[in-house]
């Protein structure tokens, strides 16, 4: 890929003029100049509706944006991307999350081999071991059907599948699916507390299989389950996903129990690989394959529509637009669907570890802001919680608004009230309300002049807030995955205009690195030299 610093382009500087000609805008003045904005400022794709006519954007923003993503030359770096170029430079990998979903048709090398062969037999290998113990042909060691599946994983060996699996909930079958990540024992027990070890399935998903949380929930899971059942029965109450396959087998799985992986699938994009056998567990494998299904539709619609038509490009420049012009210091993700309740935290991983990074790709210090902060919770809960915050507080805070046409249960009447709520929200953020408003709504009431000046600067909303709609027809495995790869895409395309490397995470070594040493000197009861803070709190501790 290559090395372009993004505030050296034409487009960035034209865009700084610009902002400064345009941040005084009011959208909702935008909208009353132009009764077209609402249509032409948004992508009817498949299923989807984005709708992106509510932002600080002019048609000269957008061709602004458009110019910056060409100078940065983002169509060479998606070529080299779904080509299976080392694009993790600093790993020496490639990165082909995109493979896990092209379809067996195609042909993607990595170092001269097609791995398209070896990504259809691990799927033949999911389908297969789903379905022996959906149809409870696969027994545990006293012969009982399995109930219950818990995956032991952290980061992208959890996150991933725990937020598929909650977000299709209502098409799971009657599996259990648990998850245990935290490293922190009582998550652990807790999990275990209710379990039958009869009938429990132990899915150890752990790419490097060196990462001590899962190492460690492991060993303890295994010696509970040897505490009611025979050595044996370890190897057909345990299988794992992991391309180190000798630390596995050291661990004590069978090798037939063994789900490959490989280093060309970063953690946190790998749902769509065996890692995302819990999934294929609790919603079968054809929902697991529409699922896949959904990414590669939206791989198709990244890779071949024009930047101005393409839902993740906008998304990406858009995000960029105000992280770097704005300076806005978060993102939120909002969906109003229960169901999706873990996706701000699968994003936080999948965007904060890639996009975190403050030097570029030559290796140096970046001298403008990259990776934005994500956070949010599903509407209308939000609503009652942060959201004052976004109405009337002091940050400008972007976000994404996800919602659905049609509810899972068919329940219209909180149907309509989820959704009057979505659009309500999104039009607040608008409008606002201005002082006029304000006062006028207070004589209708009666207030008194004196009542109304006290009152009115409290009750007055600037508006002018940014959202993205995205109006999806229902949640479905195929429409997930197209939300999904929406999303991956977005990274990906910020981390090439941003100049970075976004799938490597050195970040998160010091703290282990850290950590290993600190419990060495806890175990040992011997506090060895650190800041006289960490010193005294590790004394306060041990004692
Ligand atoms: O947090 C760092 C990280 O390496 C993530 O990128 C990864 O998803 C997670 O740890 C788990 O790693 P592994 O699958 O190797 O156990």
């Amino acid at each position: 890929m290559k090395n372009i610093n993004p505030t050296k382009t034409e487009a960035w500087k034209k865009l700084k003029e610009h902002y400064n000609e345009v941040n005084q805008l009011q959208m909702k003045d935008l909208f009353a100049e132009d009764e077209q904005r609402g249509s032409e400022f948004t992508v009817k794709w498949e299923d989807f509706y984005l709708d992106y006519s509510k932002n600080r954007i002019t048609a000269e923003t957008k061709q602004l944006l458009l110019k910056l993503a060409e100078e940065c030359k983002l169509k060479d770096a998606m070529d080299s991307y779904f080509g299976g170029d080392e694009i993790n430079r600093t790993e020496g990998r490639a990165v082909l999350h995109t493979a896990l979903r092209a379809g067996k048709e195609k042909n993607i090398t990595v170092e001269g081999e097609n791995v398209l062969s070896e990504v259809e037999e691990v799927k033949a290998k999911i389908k297969a071991f789903t379905n022996e113990v959906v149809t409870g042909s696969r027994k545990g060691f006293t012969g009982s059907e399995f109930t219950d599946v818990v995956n032991i994983g952290i980061g992208g060996s959890d996150l991933g599948p725990v937020m598929v699996t909650e977000s299709l909930k209502f098409y799971q079958n009657h599996l259990n699916v648990h998850f245990v990540s935290n490293v922190d024992g009582d998550h652990v027990h807790e999990t275990l507390k209710d379990l039958n070890p009869e009938t429990t399935l132990f899915i150890i998903v752990s790419k490097s299989f060196t990462t001590q949380e899962t190492l460690s929930n492991s060993t303890t899971i295994r010696s509970w389950f040897l505490r009611h059942a025979p050595q044996d029965a370890v190897a057909k109450h345990f299988v794992a996903v992991s391309s180190n396959v000798e630390k596995v087998k050291e661990f004590g799985i069978d090798p037939e129990n063994i789900f490959p992986m490989w280093d060309w699938v970063g953690g946190r994009f790998s749902l769509w690989s065996a890692v995302g056998l819990s999934i294929s567990l609790a919603v079968g494998y054809s929902n697991f394959e529409s699922l896949l299904e959904g990414a590669r539709k939206m791989d198709e619609h990244f890779k071949n529509t024009d930047f101005s038509e393409n839902i993740p490009v906008q998304l990406a420049l858009l995000s960029i637009w105000y992280n770097n012009f704005f300076e806005a210091e978060s993102e939120a993700v909002i969906p109003y669907s229960q169901y999706l309740h873990r996706v701000p935290a699968y994003l936080q991983q999948a965007i904060m570890e890639s996009n975190g990074k403050s030097v570029d790709r030559n290796g140096e210090k970046v001298n403008y802001q990259t990776g934005t902060i994500i956070w949010g919770e599903p509407g209308t809960n939000s609503q009652h919680a942060f959201f004052q915050l976004i109405h009337q507080g002091t940050k400008l805070i972007p976000a994404d608004f996800i919602g659905f046409k049609h509810s899972l249960f068919l329940d219209k009447d909180h149907h309509n009230k989820l959704m009057a709520n979505f659009f309500a929200q999104t039009e607040a953020l608008l409008q606002g309300k201005t002082e006029e408003e304000v006062r006028a709504e207070f004589k209708e009431k009666s207030l008194s002049e004196e009542e109304i000046n006290q009152l009115l600067p409290f009750k007055v909303f600037e508006g002018n807030k940014p959202t993205n709609t995205i109006l999806i027809e229902k949640l479905t495995p195929e429409s997930l995955g197209k939300l999904i790869a929406m999303y991956e895409h977005k990274i990906f395309v910020q981390g090439v205009i941003w100049n970075i490397f976004s799938y490597d995470q050195w970040g998160v070594e010091l703290g282990k690195q850290l950590a290993s040493e600190i419990l060495t000197e806890m175990e040992n009861n011997a506090v060895q030299n650190h800041d006289s803070s960490t010193k005294n709190l590790l004394k306060f501790f041990i004692k």
